[in-house]
């Protein structure tokens, strides 16, 4: 069970191929950027195989994961970075639980999602994950440490 952090961290948020197909990614983002968290990486990625595995290392002893690497791998993921005080914690709320029957109504899991299998999302389950899993999913310069301007846009 994850506690609110004060901490500035870093989640990897990934919208899983049915997210893509099913048109859900605008929806997805925004309710990050809704929320107030910052975007510093984002991009369309077909994951190869031996990516997919690495990510999911831990549960190759799993009986699912052959299912899992191959739902996956099987379209585009959208990839993301997301920075912010608490994020990690916060975004596994945004989410939802894992099997989307059992996520709550409002969540993204609870609101958009049915099977396990087809859960459209993954979040960092804990901050060292997610240093962890965006360094694994983005090279160098693909990430923007960027600073909100203070003035407002509208006058
Ligand atoms: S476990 O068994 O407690 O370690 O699993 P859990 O922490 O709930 O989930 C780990 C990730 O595995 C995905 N998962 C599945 N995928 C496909 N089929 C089945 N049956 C299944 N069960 C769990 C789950 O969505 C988690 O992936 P992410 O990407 O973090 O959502």
């Amino acid at each position: 069970h994850l506690v609110a952090s004060l901490e500035v961290e870093q989640s990897y948020i990934m919208i899983k191929p049915d997210g893509v197909q099913r048109g859900l990614v605008g929806e997805i983002i925004s309710r990050f950027e809704k929320k107030g968290f910052k975007l510093t990486g984002l991009k369309l990625f077909q994951c190869p195989q031996e990516l997919a595995e690495e990510h999911y290392k831990d549960l190759q002893s799993k009986p699912f994961f052959p299912k899992l690497i191959q739902y996956i791998t099987s379209g585009p993921v959208v990839c993301m970075a997301w920075e912010g005080v608490g994020v990690v914690a916060s975004a596994r709320k945004l989410i939802g639980a894992t099997n989307p029957l059992q996520a709550e109504p409002g969540t993204i899991r609870g609101d958009l999602a049915v099977q396990t299998g087809r859960n459209v999302i993954h979040g960092s389950d804990s901050p060292e994950n997610g240093k962890r899993e965006i360094d694994l999913w983005f090279k160098e310069g693909e990430l923007c440490d960027w600073t909100p301007v203070q003035e407002p846009w509208l006058k």
